[in-house]
């Protein structure tokens, strides 16, 4: 048994994927490991790029049984709870720097019978969280700016996924999952694990080039660590 306790989880995210072949990657992205299907919704006015919306997500839903991580990178994502849950989503995730009533809005998804995120980007501290800290079911950690898959992992967030174990431990919520986004690969994973992390998105490193391969890597590295945990 692992120490945390928390499950650990690998979210491949389609931004990656081939579009064209959307619901063929994500039935391979299942057979090669995926717990989660990490899904990156941005508006072009919180970030400087604009990727996939509600209809794709309702679409998609028709071909998988995954646990849909929507992460949602657009201003005030209050507007579209509603439609996000009624396309699919199961977990929805806002960003705290996008959202005029933090707390409202997270309300809002649990009241839409979705499970609650919370993320922030790799500028802002993790203490914005702690009066949200007991109405999320997870905390996503930006590990780069978000817009863009493909960009490399930023080191200083090794020391906020251990802040926010810890503050989540002071809070006697331990039970509450930290996912990391960005730049990860099987090349950082031990140490994204080992800081305490437990939901783990990849794009790039999962995705392209031999899938199967990437699976297999990323989840020996996982086996690994469990082994060494124990
Ligand atoms: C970036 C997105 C990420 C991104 C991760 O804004 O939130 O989910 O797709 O891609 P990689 O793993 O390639 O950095
Ligand atoms: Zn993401």
């Amino acid at each position: 048994m692992r120490k945390s306790g928390n499950k650990i989880r690998i979210a491949p995210s389609i931004l990656a994927a081939d579009f064209g072949y959307l619901a063929d990657q994500i039935a391979a992205a299942k057979d090669n490991g995926a717990d989660y299907l990490h899904i990156d919704v941005m508006d072009g006015a919180f970030v400087p790029n604009i990727s996939m919306g509600i209809p794709v997500i309702r679409s998609i839903r028709n071909y998988s049984d995954l646990v849909f991580d929507v992460h949602l990178m657009i201003r005030e994502p209050i507007r579209y709870i509603d439609d996000f849950a009624d396309a699919g989503a199961d977990i929805i995730c806002v960003h705290a720097e996008a959202c005029g009533d933090l707390a409202e809005t997270l309300g809002k998804i649990r009241e839409a019978g979705c499970r609650a995120a919370v993320s922030i980007r790799p500028g802002t501290d993790s203490a914005v969280l702690e009066p949200v800290l007991d109405q999320v079911s997870m905390i996503l950690l930006m590990s780069v700016e978000p817009g863009f898959g493909g960009q490399k992992f930023l080191p200083g967030t090794l020391d906020k996924i251990r802040a926010t174990r810890n503050m989540l431990a002071a809070h006697g919520l331990s039970g509450v999952d930290v996912e990391v986004d960005g730049g990860i690969d099987a090349g950082n994973l031990t140490e994204v694990l080992r800081a305490g992390a437990n939901v783990i998105v990849m794009g790039t490193s999962f995705f392209r080039g031999d899938m199967a391969e990437n699976g297999r890597k990323i989840r020996a590295v996982i086996q690994e660590f469990e082994n060494n945990e124990e």
